[in-house]
């Protein structure tokens, strides 16, 4: 066996780079004798700066390797000084000067970006400046939920909010419309976007950055939290030549994830892969990615239409909006493609009857559709701080379990999860495949309640089965469960 480890493995250890990726390096590799590194480089697969620096850090351990980290919290001394800084130039010139706007070494610049490097380390996927009476308040979203940042004097608002402005390219001079903009931030060798968007409020301009980690969106279905045997399940439909597959749930459940995830399974230099997205938000190699450009007439539909003309095998429609939408999609499976797609539905078997009724012919759905997954997401019991659950608690009664041989646990909170006691979240899933059985069903248009019965039959287990596993497992509570999934537990 090799005495060092091989630099393909160790970049797949460290999230660089898929497995997927690494077998069309490899495959590559095969073909041309070239370095490793260098075709993962010239694939576009991983960056210049992630490439030097696990090459320089073969000898050192892997703690350096990026992901998310201990939290650490704000440097308070370090904040401190800053907005002192800062406001001691805003008392001065009530204008704002181009450099203190825009240098690296105005303390404004380096205080909006403490802001933003407080929330990438806390894990935030959002981060809200919002003008308080007494301040500005800063908030971080993490795992779903807010979290109180820090509280700048008032002074500071129309500085910061100008400088964020700068950032996304937004016009600085207009404070009374709202404004979208974009940015990319590099913090540890990671290329973060930043996704911007100002509203005028009472006091000032409210400002949300979402923050898109691609380096953490190609992660395997199991760190997802998959269960194995449905990542089985789900591989055999990505082997499909052609069909649907459709991930379904509410605003923030995840799905985005869970299709990248997908396409990135079968992400080939064999399939011809296009994606038309409401925004584009991860970039998947060898796939051409097109965004939805209504004022320019580029639609969902519209840009399906053209995609169908590019000769695909692949396609993935960000999210079937319309009817429009919905009946191309289904009729590019029915043609001989693989479609990927999102829909706004609770659950797998209400997905069907949603298609039909916005007027899917019945035959069509059943002759496309494969498999529906319907998720959400759960926060994580943090590991640090978890404790069992007293043993006459209700919640072993609730879920029937025995507590001789099984412990629970709730939420405390710690230094390390912010007090909040989870870190990290998971998927609470359900996935219908779409067997002989329910096809005959939805040809006939049968209720959801029949559909649902047969699939239980053919051993389809509800979303709250997988939630009630992962609380037996001792990875999240009931609590939690039963507030996102809607059945009674
Ligand atoms: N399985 C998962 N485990 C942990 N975090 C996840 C998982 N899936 C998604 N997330 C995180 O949850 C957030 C929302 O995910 P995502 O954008 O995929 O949701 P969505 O359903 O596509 O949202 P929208 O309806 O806004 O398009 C992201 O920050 C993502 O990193
Ligand atoms: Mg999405
Ligand atoms: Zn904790």
């Amino acid at each position: 066996m090799p005495p060092r480890k091989r630099i393909g493995d160790i970049l797949l250890e460290n999230g660089f780079i898929t497995e997927a990726q690494l077998q069309v390096a490899l495959e590559e590799q095969k073909k041309t004798g070239e370095l490793l590194g260098s075709i993962l480089f010239g694939l576009g697969f991983i960056s210049q700066k992630a490439l030097f620096k696990v090459l320089s850090a073969t000898q050192q351990d892997s703690r350096d390797a990026p992901g998310r980290e201990d939290p650490g919290q704000e440097v308070p001394e370090e904040i401190d000084y800053l907005v002192q800084q800062s406001s001691a130039i805003f008392q001065k010139n009530a204008d704002l000067h181009k450099a203190e706007l825009d240098s690296p070494h105005s303390p404004l610049v380096n205080l909006v970006e403490k802001i933003l490097i407080n929330g990438i380390r806390r894990g935030a996927t959002d981060v809200h400046i919002n003008p308080d009476v007494k301040g500005v308040r800063i908030r971080y979203r993490v795992d779903g939920v807010l979290h109180h940042g820090m509280f700048l004097p008032s002074k500071l608002l129309n500085p910061v909010v100008s400088r964020i402005k700068v950032m996304g390219r937004m016009n600085i001079a207009e404070t009374r419309v709202p404004q979208d903009g974009g940015a990319e931030f590099f913090y540890k060798n990671r290329g973060l976007d930043l996704r911007i968007s100002s509203f005028p409020v009472l006091g000032g301009e409210n400002i949300v950055i979402r923050i898109l980690d691609k380096s953490q969106v190609l992660v395997g279905l199991e760190s997802l939290g998959f269960l194995d045997d449905d990542i089985d399940r789900i591989n055999e439909a990505l082997a499909l030549p052609y069909g649907m597959i459709l991930v379904t749930g509410p605003t923030g459940s995840g799905k985005t994830t869970t299709l990248y995830s997908f396409l990135s399974m079968i992400n080939s230099v064999s399939r011809n892969m296009f994606t038309i997205e409401d925004p584009v938000e991860y970039h998947l190699t060898l796939a051409r990615q097109a965004q939805v450009n209504v004022k320019a007439g580029l639609t969902f539909a519209t840009g399906l239409r053209s995609i169908l003309r590019q000769d695909p095998d692949v396609i993935l429609v960000g999210e079937m909006r319309d009817s429009e939408t919905a009946e191309l999609a289904v009729r590019a499976a029915l043609t001989g493609h693989l479609v990927f797609s999102t829909l706004h539905t609770n659950d797998a078997v209400s997905t069907i009857v949603r298609l039909t009724d916005i007027g899917i012919d019945p035959f069509l759905v059943s002759s496309t559709l494969d498999t529906i997954v319907a998720q959400r997401l759960a926060r994580v019991l943090c590991p640090q701080c978890k404790e069992p659950l007293l043993e006459d608690d209700p919640a072993y009664r609730a879920i029937g379990a025995d507590q001789k041989n099984q412990v629970l646990y709730r939420s405390t909170g710690c230094r390390s999860c912010d007090n909040s006691g989870f870190k990290g979240r998971t998927v609470i899933y359900e996935i219908l495949k779409v067997d002989r059985r329910i096809r005959e069903l939805i040809n006939s248009r049968a209720s959801i309640d029949d559909i649902r019965n047969a699939a239980i039959e053919n051993g389809f287990r509800g979303m709250s089965e997988i939630g009630l596993k992962k609380v037996r497992q001792g990875i999240t509570t009931l609590e939690e469960v039963r507030s996102i999934v809607r059945t009674a537990l």
